[in-house]
């Protein structure tokens, strides 16, 4: 019986380290990271050659994508968001990045410090100039606030077909749908999706939930009910944004296992292994895990 293989894109070291108030050492990130490598997993976002003045957490990327032991089965895509960006992380042997756009005006300003529009056309120069550095590099592009924004409210399905069409023009291989805050329901999601698998297909999609609301797994199971069959997620439920004042982490990559395992679909990962790497990292930012599965499976 065929079973449905759903890729999960673990973000755990950018999107949930990137928040963190205290020091995360360069040699624990690498452990981490390290860790997750070993899991099955076979995305993993491990950092992003953004400004250290926006985000120091991160101040450590040389470093980290130099040091982390490359598996030749992963991908260990970074995170950036202007052409300085795109050089660092070409110059360190990246084979494929992510850039970040949103679908609201608000977010954009705080988040990249220019106008929604101004971030698409920075999208475009980072585009332009990898085909000139590297033009095997692989592109994913993000969307966030998807369904809400902290500053501009509810956003319009439109608004993010709109983006979304622009990234995938530029030859993004991907778009992943951003719920930045985690405010979404499957009432806000699904007219959403349905809106952009008007100009797309669920192939070219994948999906983004922070679970400030604890809707994160009802709105990723009415994503697969749409077809979409990448999944981003956090170990451990690590993680927010800097510039999304109380949104929390993405959902937990343990309880996404768990449920889509539950749901009879094939992921690659081991559970076992992969509570293990979040409950080291647990350990080390000394924060108790927001995964219940962590919470119900970890044995010492
Ligand atoms: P800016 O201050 O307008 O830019 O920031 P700037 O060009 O004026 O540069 C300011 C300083 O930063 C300069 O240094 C630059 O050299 C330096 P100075 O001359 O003052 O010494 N700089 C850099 N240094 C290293 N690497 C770079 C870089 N760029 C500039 N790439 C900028 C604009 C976009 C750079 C800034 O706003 C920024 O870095 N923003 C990123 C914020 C961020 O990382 N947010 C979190 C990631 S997005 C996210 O989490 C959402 C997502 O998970 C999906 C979802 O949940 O929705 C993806
Ligand atoms: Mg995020």
């Amino acid at each position: 019986l065929h079973k449905p293989a759903i890729r999960i894109v673990e973000v755990g070291p950018r999107d949930g380290l990137q928040n963190e108030a205290i020091h995360v050492p360069t040699d624990v990130k690498v452990e981490f990271i390290n860790k997750l490598s070993e899991t099955g997993l076979q995305t993993i976002e491990v950092t992003s050659f953004v400004s250290p003045k926006w985000v120091p957490q991160m101040g450590d990327n040389t470093e980290v994508y130099t040091k982390i032991n490359k598996k030749p089965s992963v991908a260990y895509p970074v995170l950036v968001p202007n052409v300085k960006g795109l050089e660092s992380a070409v110059s360190v042997g990246a084979k494929e990045i992510a850039v970040f756009g949103s679908a609201s005006e608000g977010f954009a300003r705080k988040n990249t410090n220019c106008s929604a529009e101004e971030a698409l056309d920075r999208i475009k120069e980072i585009v332009n100039k990898s085909q000139i550095l590297d033009d095997t590099l692989k592109i994913r592009g993000y969307i966030s606030c998807v369904v809400g924004c902290p500053y501009d409210g509810h956003i319009k399905p439109e608004a993010v077909t709109k983006v979304c069409e622009f990234l995938l023009s530029l030859g993004c291989y991907e778009v992943s749908l951003g719920d930045t805050i985690g405010v979404g329901t499957k009432s806000t999601v699904e007219p959403m999706l349905k809106d952009l698998l008007k100009i797309t297909t669920a192939d070219k999609l994948a999906i983004h939930c922070h679970d400030t609301y604890g809707q994160a797994l009802v709105n990723i199971c009415t994503a697969l009910e749409h077809g979409i069959k990448v999944v981003d997620s956090s170990v451990s439920g690590l993680g927010g944004c800097p510039y999304a004042v109380g949104a929390t982490g993405n959902v937990a990559t343990e309880d996404l296992v768990y449920m889509l395992h539950g749901l009879g679909a094939e992921t690659g990962v081991d559970l076992k292994k992969l509570i293990d790497a979040g409950h080291y990292i647990s350990e080390k930012i000394n924060k108790p895990t927001a995964s219940s599965v962590n919470k119900a499976l970890y044995k010492k």
